[in-house]
């Protein structure tokens, strides 16, 4: 079901900080940010040979990675990204299964403008997965 890694989001407390970080230290090739109000955060890209870096930072008071980012000040690796060439039959499927799909179950438009949905960590050994249908 679950092809390639489209990206690893990192939660970062100063998406500026990150962006120069990943541009001049680390010499990646950065997109500008870009404002997400439907999930609480402003984005930035990475783009790599073979997949990408997404760099989160909090957008307005409730923001869903506000707590994470209590608990992990300095930033941290957020969630992992699996494209799925049908994201409802994947979410039924899931679903089947016993696995939980956060919210109310609809994709939501991702930062990329494709359908997106995120899976309880709990149930994926610890960590968020988000699948976008590419
Ligand atoms: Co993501």
């Amino acid at each position: 079901m679950i092809g390639k890694l489209n990206h690893v989001a990192i939660v970062v407390p100063d998406l500026t900080t990150a962006a120069t970080l990943y541009s001049d230290i680390l010499g990646g090739s950065v997109s500008v940010p870009t404002p997400l109000p439907e999930h609480g955060v402003t984005t930035i890209f990475i783009e790599l040979p073979n997949t990408k870096i997404e760099l989160l930072e909090p957008l307005g008071d409730t923001s869903p990675i506000a707590k994470f980012l209590d608990n992990n000040p300095s930033g941290g690796m957020h969630h992992l990204c699996y494209e799925v060439e049908d994201i409802l039959a994947a979410r039924d499927k899931l679903i089947a299964s016993g696995s939980r799909v956060l919210g109310d179950g609809n994709p939501k438009n991702g930062a990329h403008g494709k359908p997106v949905l995120f899976l309880h960590p709990k149930d994926f050994c610890g960590t968020l997965i988000e699948l976008e249908q590419i």
